[in-house]
Order: structure tokens, then C-alpha cells, then sequence
């Protein structure tokens, strides 16, 4: 059923929570589990919408999953006997792609329906299938469906045209499981990326480099099987911070890796905020100071990841002086931008940045989600403004937040939510 949350602004939020498993690591790894001879078990696997669409394209291939007491998730493809990936799961969830590596190069065919385009933009996928084929799979698009068929794919180098995460994830789980050396080059160097690698060399998988632009995996026969714990959501963590510093608060993160988003603590502490980390903790503390706004440029990792823009646009509205967004990843990731103006917020466009002029306060209003990042910085905007805010369409936010409203009310927010 469709829900919307309300949100009565204006309180500093004040308080510690526990950051989640990382949504875009957790879902390749569950991925991952098709590759093994046995079963692969994953802990800290945050509950998302994302998760559960990832468990049942993994379902319908007849993959065994099991959930122990503690959400431990195990999966067995000892049982698969399909490779084939819907239209309708892979609609609903374009990281459904990331099943198309591993099921080509442990069954030799793969069937994943063509993920198209979505809100923030066209997302085509050719790095995928350029990189598989010159691991010697053969691709023909059919009736709007991926077909890949392989012998036996043999290590090649590959040199990607642009950094690709799930492009790279995708690749390396073929090239784990083909014969000889391949080396990828401008690979993606995210951290979601790293805890794949993590997961698959636990597997058995012998993999070099994840991390820097160029992984050499050399082949093996076959994976086995092992548990992986899944990275902290390095996103959720700092949509968190940018919630302390807009609301002029104070609030701690456990359980996270603040080493993978060093790019956006620096930046909020241009943003005046005070951020202190100690171990696997991270605080944000406002110490009764001023947002100042701030200029933000997207680029892949380890640079200002295009998944924090929205917030910190948020953040820019009711910040002092002027801020430029620059959003260089995704050619329409500002649906939030016409939404944010529902608060009051003075902004245009130009281009690919957009231009704000900070506030002093927003006033609450109705707004509505269009994508998952989007819907933070609409929550975190609602959290500064005054008076009541509802933001419909709100399903979105369940792809990648996990209890995003219990999280908020540990921290002295108030907000409900409601059937639409
Ligand atoms: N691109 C191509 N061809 C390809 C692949 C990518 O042109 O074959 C382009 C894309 O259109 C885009 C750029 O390359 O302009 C980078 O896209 P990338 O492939 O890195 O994005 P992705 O793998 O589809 C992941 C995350 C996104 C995150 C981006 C960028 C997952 C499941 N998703 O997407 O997460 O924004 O990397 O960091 O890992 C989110 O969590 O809200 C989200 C959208």
C-alpha cells in the first residue's frame, strides 16, 4: 500500500543510532552467491525493499534461501534452474543487472531483461556487456532481453570507457570464474566494490587491487562456500549527518566506516560542521554554529559521491550565502529540485549545477518523493522547516533506508507514517 511520512520540522535532532548494511554492497554480494558451489551466508544484510526484490529475482531462478534468527541470509545455488532474470524484477530493481556476470560465466547462459532507463536517468548498460564479451561471452539484445552465451569465458584486459560501479562488479564476478589472468582497468573504486571483493575472495576468488583503477583477478575452477559480512552504508550514515547539521543537532553514528566517506566529512566541515571520529563512530555537531552553503562537485569515488548531492542541496537552501550543486554522474539527478522549492527554497539550474541561495527558514509543505536520494534530502528539509511537512510516494525512501522512521524518532524526531 502506498504510504507518506509527516514530519513536524524544526527540532534538533539529538541522539545515536547504528548505521545499516550497505544497500549497493549487499546487493551484488546476495549476487554473488549464484557463483559458489555451495552456500554463500551474509550478515549485516540490511531490510530494504531492494533486498527482498534481490531475494526473489534470486527465488525465481530457484536459488535456496534461507534466514536464520539473527537475518543472517544464506544462499544456495546448488537448486538454481533458471538464469533467467524478468522484465518485471528487473523493472522494479535496475541492480537486477548484476545477475548477468556470474550466471554467463558459471552456467554459460544468461537471460536478464534490459534495465532501461529511470528517474535520474538513461543508465545504459554497454560497459556490462562490452566487458563480458571480451571475456568471450557472445550477447545478442532479443526482444528486449540481455542473451549471453559462453563455453568456457577466458581472462582478458579490459579497459573500461568510463568508471562504472555495477559495470565493474559485474565483470569482476565473471572474470573471477574464467580461465586465466584479466585485468580491469578504470575500474570503479567504490567502497561497495572493495566489499564485494571481500566476499568474493572469501569465496575462494583470487583478486588484486579492488580499490585502485586496475583489479587483476586470476581464474579460478570454482568458488566455494563462506560467510561475508556486509560493509556499513557509508549513504545512510552521512544522509544522517547532514540530518544533525540542518536541524542544528548532534548526532552520533555507530557502527559505520567513516574511512569510506572522508570526502563528505570534509565537506561538511566546510559546511561548519563539527565532525569527530573515533574508531567505527562518527558525530556530527552543529555546536550551536551556522550552515554555511557549500559547492559540491560529483565524481566517482573516492571523490563527493553523486548519492549525497540531494542532501546537500538540502542543506544549501537554509544555508548561508549562495552553493552550486554540480552533478556530474547522472544527466537528470535534480527531480528534487522543483520539490525543495515547495519548501521555499530559492533555486535554478544551469546546466548541470544547480545554484541556490540559502534561507533562513523553509516552511513545511507537501512534497513528493521521485527518487531514493531525492526522498532523503526532501525528509532532511522537512526535519529543518517549520511546521508540517508530508511527502508522498514514499516507497522509494524503502529501497534504501532501513527503519528510516524509527531511526529519526531515536533521534528526537517527530514523524509518522501514514496509508496514502
Ligand atoms: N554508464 C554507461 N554505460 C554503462 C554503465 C554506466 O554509460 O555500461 C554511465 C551511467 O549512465 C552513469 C555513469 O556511467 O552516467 C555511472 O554509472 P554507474 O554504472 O556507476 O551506476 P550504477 O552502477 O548503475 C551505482 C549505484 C547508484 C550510484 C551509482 C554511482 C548500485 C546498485 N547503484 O549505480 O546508487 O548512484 O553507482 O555511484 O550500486 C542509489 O543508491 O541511490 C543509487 C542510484
Amino acid at each position: 500500500m502506498a504510504s507518506k511520512l509527516i514530519i513536524s520540522g524544526g527540532t534538533p535532532l539529538s541522539g545515536q543510532i547504528s548505521a545499516s548494511g550497505a544497500k549497493n554492497a549487499v546487493l551484488p554480494i546476495l549476487c554473488a552467491g549464484i557463483l559458489g558451489e555451495g552456500p554463500l551466508t551474509v550478515s549485516n544484510v540490511p531490510h530494504l525493499q531492494d533486498v527482498t526484490t534481490c531475494l526473489e529475482l534470486l527465488g525465481s531462478m530457484g536459488v535456496t534461501l534461507e534466514v536464520d534468527e539473527k537475518l543472517n541470509v544464506s544462499i544456495d545455488p546448488r537448486t538454481l534452474s533458471s538464469q533467467v532474470a524478468h522484465y518485471d524484477l528487473v523493472s522494479k530493481m535496475r541492480a537486477s543487472i548484476v545477475v548477468l556476470g556470474p550466471l554467463v560465466a558459471k552456467y554459460g547462459y544468461a537471460k536478464v531483461s534490459l534495465p532501461g532507463g529511470c528517474a535520474i536517468g538513461s543508465r545504459p548498460v554497454d560497459q556490462h556487456i562490452k566487458g563480458l564479451e571480451a571475456l568471450g561471452a557472445r550477447i545478442e539484445i532479443e526482444d528486449g532481453y540481455i542473451v549471453a552465451k559462453a563455453d568456457k569465458l577466458k581472462g582478458a584486459h579490459i579497459y573500461m570507457d568510463m568508471v562504472t560501479v555495477t559495470g565493474t562488479e559485474n565483470i569482476l564476478m565473471a572474470a573471477v570464474l574464467a580461465e586465466g589472468e584479466s585485468i580491469l582497468e578504470n575500474a570503479a573504486r567504490e567502497p561497495e566494490v572493495v566489499d564485494l571483493a571481500d566476499c568474493l575472495i572469501a569465496m575462494g576468488a583470487k583478486i588484486e587491487g579492488a580499490g585502485t583503477n586496475t583489479i587483476t583477478v586470476q581464474g579460478v575452477p570454482a568458488l566455494k562456500a563462506a560467510s561475508h559480512r556486509v560493509v556499513a552504508d557509508r549513504i545512510e550514515t552521512c544522509t544522517y549527518l547532514c540530518a544533525a547539521a540542518i536541524t542544528g543537532g548532534k548526532v552520533t553514528v555507530h557502527k559505520t566506516r567513516p574511512d569510506t566517506f572522508e570526502a563528505v566529512l570534509s565537506k561538511l566541515e566546510e559546511a561548519g560542521v563539527k565532525v569527530t571520529v573515533e574508531g567505527e563512530s562518527v558525530t556530527a555537531d552543529m555546536e550551536g554554529r551556522a550552515l554555511k552553503a557549500v559547492d559540491i562537485y560529483t565524481a566517482p569515488y573516492p571523490a563527493f559521491p553523486t548519492d549525497m548531492q540531494a542532501q546537500f542541496l538540502a542543506m544549501n537552501i537554509v544555508a548561508k550565502g549562495v552553493g552550486r550543486v554540480t552533478e556530474n554522474i547522472f544527466e537528470n539527478r535534480f527531480m528534487h529540485v522543483d520539490e525543495l522549492k515547495r519548501f521555499g527554497a530559492k533555486i535554478s539550474i544551469t546546466g548541470n549545477t544547480a545554484i541556490s541561495e540559502g534561507l533562513p527558514v523553509l516552511k513545511g509543505a507537501e512534497v513528493m518523493a521521485t527518487d531514493l536520494r531525492a526522498s532523503a534530502s526532501l525528509i532532511i528539509a522537512a526535519l529543518a522547516a517549520q511546521g508540517e511537512t508530508t511527502v508522498s510516494r514514499i516507497y522509494h525512501i524503502d529501497r534504501g533506508y532501513e527503519c528510516i522512521e524509527e531511526k529519526l524518532r531515536q533521534l528526537g524526531a517527530t514523524v509518522r507514517r501514514e496509508a496514502s
